[in-house]
């Protein structure tokens, strides 16, 4: 429960996360499966079998210490919170990628239309976006699903070409840039998906799926140099030299994940696009890729655009963070800023609806919801895209489209009535 992140209290500097990985099962640890990993941890635990035992009517615990930990006469050790990575973020520079006015419509066949017609309807999935990101900064991308995140990562690494808009990385445009000319630019713009299990060949070992683009790209010698550096990579990201024999099916999904980062780095990214990275991971593996993430950012230098949908996650690991709906930036602030004073409608109501893991807490919460269903992007609303759903839609907002505005306060957001 500690190790996830919560809207309800202060950013703490790092995530707490259960130290170590879940044991080898071929080898489990004697007594208390938990014992490696638990705190609470005494000679005892790893002395004798550790059995389920009811300690409340409809609750058992399979620990030996569950009745001083009822008794509240065991207090949770208070990890000593490391410093967080200070936002290496350069004011003044020329911001590392610079997304501007960015379009990407998908033409896709008309509902309705027969099986041999070629009608097509066109789905504004991004919509007239500008972003940017500084070096060492992480820029954080939230909203529900379908609203255009992964398209604006695709777009950001080139594996879709925009509809229009530019796409500056390094001071150079990319937009349009050929499949050579990206050569030099493709290596510092790295990516880290949801899913590591579909992003790593099956049938490659993990010392190939890492090495491979540095052979690729000759930044290892021989293969030596190669074997050196992947064994490097692995213990950077917390794996051990020896997984580098291992296929990914015998990874489990956290270590997968770490191999899609050890991967990512390979290539001495400056730059890398996380879409969802921590979304398939249990909380304290969760947490621990996100420490991850951030101790790498402060040695390495790395900037982020962090998509995600889990609002507490986000605002733990960004600096900025841009809120996107049906294709569009809602609001756009510094992470502060925008989580205690959020502006805009919707803004507002994902974190009214974000929910709180205490239940104690949450029961004490007004019942919540963002009302109404997401619309169509093949048929998005007139006005304002959010208009639909918005508690104080006003009648201008059914014609105009708000443009994004900056306030007093720093903080850009599209709404009339801000
Ligand atoms: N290749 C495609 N062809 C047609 N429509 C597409 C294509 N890719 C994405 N879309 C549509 O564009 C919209 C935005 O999709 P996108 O994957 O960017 O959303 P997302 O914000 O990443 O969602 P999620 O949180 O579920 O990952 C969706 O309506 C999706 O159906
Ligand atoms: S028995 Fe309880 S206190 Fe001991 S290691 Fe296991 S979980 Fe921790
Ligand atoms: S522009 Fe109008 S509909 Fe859109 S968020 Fe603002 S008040 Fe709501
Ligand atoms: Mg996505």
């Amino acid at each position: 429960m500690r190790s996830i992140p919560r809207l309800d209290l202060p950013r703490g500097a790092k995530l707490e996360t259960i130290e170590g990985l879940p044991p080898d099962l071929r080898n489990p640890p004697p007594g208390c499966r938990f014992a490696p990993r638990c705190p609470y941890r005494i000679e005892a635990c790893t002395q004798q079998d550790v059995q389920l035992v009811g300690i409340s009517p409809g609750h058992a615990s399979a620990c030996i210490r569950a009745q001083e930990i009822i008794a509240g006469t065991l207090v949770p050790p208070q990890k000593v919170q490391a410093a967080g990575t200070a936002a290496l973020a350069q004011t003044g520079n020329e911001p590392l990628l610079i997304v501007d006015h960015l379009k990407k419509y998908f033409f896709v066949k008309a509902a309705g239309a027969g099986f041999l017609s070629s009608e097509t309807a066109t789905v504004k999935a991004v919509d007239d976006i500008s972003i940017h990101v500084m070096a060492g900064e992480t820029l954080g991308l939230v909203g529900e699903s379908g609203c255009g995140k992964t398209t604006v990562g695709r777009a950001v690494l080139k594996l879709d070409e925009p509809t229009d808009g530019t796409i500056r990385f390094g001071g150079v445009d990319i937009t349009h840039a050929s499949h050579a000319d990206m050569r030099g630019v493709r290596r510092k713009i790295q990516v880290i998906f949801q899913d590591p299990y579909s992003s790593l060949n099956p049938r490659m070992t993990v010392g190939q799926i890492i090495g491979e683009p540095m052979r690729v790209y000759k930044l290892v010698a021989n293969r030596k140099a190669e074997h050196q550096r992947v064994e490097e990579l692995l213990t950077q990201v917390g794996l051990f030299p020896y997984m580098a024999e291992r296929y990914p099916h015998e990874l489990s999904g956290g270590q997968r994940q770490r191999v899609g980062i050890a991967r990512a780095l390979a290539l001495e990214p400056t730059f890398i696009v996380c879409d969802e990275p921590v979304s398939a991971l249990d909380v304290s593996i969760q947490g621990q890729i996100i420490n991850l993430l951030e101790d790498l950012q402060a040695r390495l230098g790395l900037s982020y655009l962090f998509i995600a949908h889990d609002l507490a996650v986000v605002r733990h690991i960004s600096d900025r963070v841009a809120v996107m709906y049906l294709g569009r930036v809602m609001e756009l602030a510094d992470r502060d800023q925008l989580y205690a004073s959020p502006q805009h409608p919707y803004t507002k109501a994902l974190l009214d609806a974000a929910p709180v893991p205490d239940p104690k807490v949450e029961r004490g919460r007004a019942p919540r919801a963002l009302r109404g269903e997401i619309p169509s992007p093949l048929t998005p609303p007139s006005g304002c895209v959010f208009h639909t759903r918005c508690p104080i839609v006003g009648e201008e907002c059914r014609r105009v489209v708000p443009a994004l505005r900056t306030l007093a306060s720093g903080q850009l957001v599209a709404c009339h009535k801000v």
